[in-house]
């Protein structure tokens, strides 16, 4: 029997976050002590899920054996539960001051299914998105498994990694169907103003373009200044398809619960917010049981996310410091989430990838290359860079620990390349 072959469409997937860890786990196994800062998955450092949710949800499944017509064993409504549904809708009307109603909902295994099935459902091969670039690589990898393209509109890091409106417009053709908004930003940190969603939304609808509001990170804003303003509430005339879940604001991503939010004030989607529910119907429904953690946690106490705040920023002011202390190495202070993409300056020749890969191998720090995130390494002014994101969810200490280690090793980099960095 001749070698099963992969479909030519998988192999263009990567997901450079979990595909350094197949490296770094190669080292533990020779008994190295790796320090792990690539993944957003804040239950692996100092936080947890919050107790109430974790009652509710043991409770949920006691009264399982005595509620024949609610048990959690039961597939769900393919739409997701009703007391999700009614507590995201409710939780929206009163953040975003937005007529949202049940309807308007739909329940998803995590964000990353909703965002995968409305690719599915909207994108015709040969067809583009406008994606950020940089940006969160699950919407490069869905569009290749749908033969759509990633069209890549920059963000422009000396302005605090806003959007660049004179890229998106070079960018945009006859074959782009949506964009891609990240807010607050994976892998920079960044927060848009209200006048970058305004303009985005003002350049959408002159272009008859749906708009991805990916907000899974909406709640997780570091400093007082910066206010999330969900995408849909400033979209008066645009469609909106807006991502929003437990997973980061909530700590609790191993629970996959997300939802979908469909905005469409003018009615200018109803037959792909059909095709959407067609697909979600075709897979039956997301996991029952961690569907009652949502009315537990929207509805529920948030003192937790005080403190989960008040710690990112410890975190977050000593990457900055610490990183931006580097000679050859400097970051945008990120304002939101807790990802940094740090800049670093490259000897001629050499990738971001070659530099990740050697820091993990020297000081067995791991991180993720700039370039797995759309950004490839670029001259400027006769230097060249390239980028890394820094996850910062480890306890300050060890992230001060870390950062020395990053310092130690691009000195010696620089030296082996006898570079001197500007
Ligand atoms: C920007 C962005 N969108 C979506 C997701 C996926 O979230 P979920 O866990 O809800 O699937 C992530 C996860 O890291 C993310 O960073």
């Amino acid at each position: 029997m001749k070698e099963i072959l992969p479909s030519g469409r998988s192999t263009k997937v990567t997901y450079a976050i979990r595909d350094i860890v197949v490296k770094a786990q190669a080292l533990e196994q020779q008994g190295k002590r790796v320090l792990y800062l690539n993944i957003g998955d804040p239950p692996v450092y100092d936080f947890d899920t919050p107790q109430h949710i974790k009652e509710f949800l043991k409770k949920k499944i006691d009264e399982d054996a005595s509620d024949a017509h609610h048990k959690v064993s039961r597939y769900a409504d393919s739409m997701g539960l009703k007391s999700a549904r009614d507590a995201i809708a409710a939780h929206l009307r009163r953040e975003r001051g937005l007529a949202v109603s049940t309807d308007d909902i739909a329940v998803t295994a995590g964000a990353s299914e909703g965002i995968m099935l409305a690719i599915a459902a909207l994108v015709n091969p040969g067809e583009n998105l406008l994606v950020p670039c940089p940006g969160y690589p699950l919407y490069d990898s869905t569009l290749a498994l749908y033969h759509g393209e990633p069209n890549y509109y920059a963000l422009d890091e000396q302005n605090d990694w806003q959007v660049d409106f004179k890229d998106l417009e070079r960018k945009i053709d006859a074959k782009t169907r949506g964009i891609v908004v990240i807010n607050p930003n994976n892998p920079t940190g960044a927060v848009y103003t209200e006048e970058t969603l305004r303009k985005i939304l003002a350049f959408a609808k002159k272009h008859e373009l749906v708009v991805f509001a990916d907000e899974i990170y909406d709640q997780l804003l570091i400093d007082k200044e910066y206010k999330h303003h969900g995408l849909a509430a400033l979209a008066a005339d645009v469609p909106v398809l807006a991502f929003g879940g437990l997973s980061k604001n909530y700590v609790m991503p191993g629970y996959r619960v997300g939802w979908l939010h469909f905005h469409d004030p003018t009615k200018k989607m109803p037959k792909l917010i059909g095709a959407i529910k067609q697909l979600l119907r075709s897979r039956l429904s997301a996991p029952h049981l961690q569907q009652h953690a949502v009315s537990a946690a929207l509805n529920g106490d948030h003192a937790f996310q005080k403190e989960f705040l008040l710690r990112l920023k410890a975190k977050r002011d000593v990457t900055v410091e610490k990183l931006n202390a580097i000679p050859g190495i400097s970051v945008v202070p990120p304002r939101g989430a807790f990802y940094a993409f740090a800049r670093v300056q490259l000897p001629p020749g050499q990738t971001d990838k070659a530099f990740v890969e050697q820091l993990l191998e020297e000081e067995h720090v791991v991180v993720v290359y700039g370039s797995g995130f759309g950004l490839q390494e670029y001259e400027e002014h006769g230097v060249r860079y390239g980028h890394f994101r820094v996850v910062f969810l480890a306890k300050p200490d060890t992230l001060a620990h870390a950062y020395d280690k990053i310092a130690a090793f691009t000195k010696r980099y620089y030296e082996k390349h006898h570079y001197t960095p500007k």
